[in-house]
């Protein structure tokens, strides 16, 4: 007799038992069809609101609405004033944005592998990617969970480099009990479909130094040094771009601003209770999260540990297997990142704009990319899975525990899979 769904049992969780993320009630709708029904789509009240909101919300002194976190990584490359052949180290694990946006600006992404346990970059190496090029880190806070910032800090003021936070995914996540985007020069943070402040798209662009926060804003919008809402002078400072968001997805993720300190308290729960029904378990790593952080818990990534399982095959085949067992079992577990970056294409092939541009460009003196230099970012992406609706509101700790049913219960049954 077969148990798991994926043989034909019967399936832990029914199919739409898990609820979408992220929840809409009367406070968003009243936001979107005020700002719907407002004279001014474009930097309107809800577009003002928004900007002095967040800030405020993350403690910062300055902030930008953006149309997304990508947009607002740039802004952090060129706020801190970077150009053509600087290098900028990143994680090799990360989503593409966190490098691309080093691109955007002809800047060099030079890659540094990650720490295992906090799946972030890994300090130790750091100090040996930087040449007389480097000019920034980027410290992804990665699945909610902060960077070491006081070790990172100290490496970028003994070589003189400004630090950039992607706190994309990182929204009230805390490095001993601050914020993370107030420790870098300035941050950049994500409101799309999945993040923990959802605007349907949209980002954010945060900085505690006034000059970095005009710099960006100069690319923010067209080049000009007024924003839209303040008296203009029409004209194009510096090379900028249109970053801005409209007004009614602004409304928008105001209304879900007015509700995020409720739900990181509700996904903190989910998650609690789903490593209490897990932390036996032999053969899973679970989330490490350093004594003095705090994690959003944006998305609960978990490792599979194959050879406790008496698997001496790739490591990622046992993986793809239990991951299409979960999905029978209506988990909605999944991959993230299915490649490191220094192995997407656009890296490998070092072709950004055509003609090998910003590598080749006579100001840079980069190096070809080894891919096979990130072996712990490359043991993470084979062996992970993770989760992010089945731990958000409104589902519960009820799911969270049923989702924790359901990989004991594939990992229990794990030779029906054939491993
Ligand atoms: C770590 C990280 N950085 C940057 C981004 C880019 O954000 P956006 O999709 O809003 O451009 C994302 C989005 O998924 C992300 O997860």
């Amino acid at each position: 007799m077969s148990f798991l769904a994926i043989n034909g049992g019967e399936p832990v969780l029914k199919k739409d038992e898990i609820k979408a993320w992220p929840p809409i009630d009367k406070i968003d709708e009243d936001y979107v069809m005020d700002s719907l029904h407002s004279p001014q789509h474009a930097f309107g009240k809800h577009f003002e609101a928004f900007e002095k909101e967040f800030t405020q919300w993350v403690g910062a002194k300055y902030g930008r609405p953006t149309n997304s976190g990508t947009s607002a990584l740039h802004m952090c490359i060129a706020g801190c004033g970077l150009g053509c052949g600087d290098e900028v180290i990143v994680a090799a694990y990360s989503w593409p944005s966190s490098a691309t946006c080093i691109l955007h600006h002809n800047c060099i992404p030079v890659f540094v592998d990650i720490d295992f346990p906090t799946i972030n970059i890994d300090i130790n190496k750091i100090e040996s990617a930087i040449t007389p090029k480097t000019k920034a880190i980027i410290a992804v806070h990665l699945h909610g969970v902060p960077v070491e910032m006081d070790p990172l800090i100290a490496i970028a003021k003994k070589h003189n480099l400004y630090v950039i936070e992607d706190c994309c995914q990182a929204h009230g996540a805390t490095y001993k009990g601050i914020k993370v985007g107030n420790f870098g020069d300035c941050a950049a943070f994500s409101q799309n479909q999945n993040k923990v402040l959802c605007a349907g798209e949209g980002g954010f662009f945060v900085s505690n130094n006034e000059e970095i926060f005009k710099k960006a804003s100069l690319l923010w919008n067209f080049g000009e040094t007024k924003a839209p809402y303040e008296k203009r002078d029409n004209h194009a400072y510096a090379l900028g771009w249109m970053y801005t968001p409209n007004d009614m997805t602004c409304a928008f993720g105001r209304a879900q601003l007015s509700k995020l300190d409720s739900y990181l308290k509700q996904i903190k729960e989910n998650a609690m209770t789903l490593e209490s029904t897990l932390k036996d378990v032999p053969g899973l790593i679970l989330p490490y999260v350093p004594d003095d952080c705090v994690s959003n818990y944006y998305n609960y990534t978990i490792r599979l540990d194959c050879e406790k399982f008496g698997f001496g095959g790739r490591k990622k085949e046992f993986r793809d297997k239990v991951i299409e067992a979960l999905a029978a079992e209506n988990t909605q577990i999944g991959l993230w990142q299915t490649f490191i970056l220094p192995k997407m294409t656009v890296f490998l092939a070092q072709n950004a704009y055509g003609y090998g541009c910003p590598w080749d460009c006579p100001h840079s003196e980069a190096k070809p990319y080894d891919p096979e230099a990130y072996p712990m970012a490359q043991l993470h992406t084979d062996t992970h899975f993770g989760m992010t609706y089945p731990l958000r509101n409104p589902n519960g700790p009820e799911i969270a525990k049923k989702v924790g049913q359901a990989i004991i219960k594939v990992l229990e049954n794990i030779k029906e899979l054939g491993l």
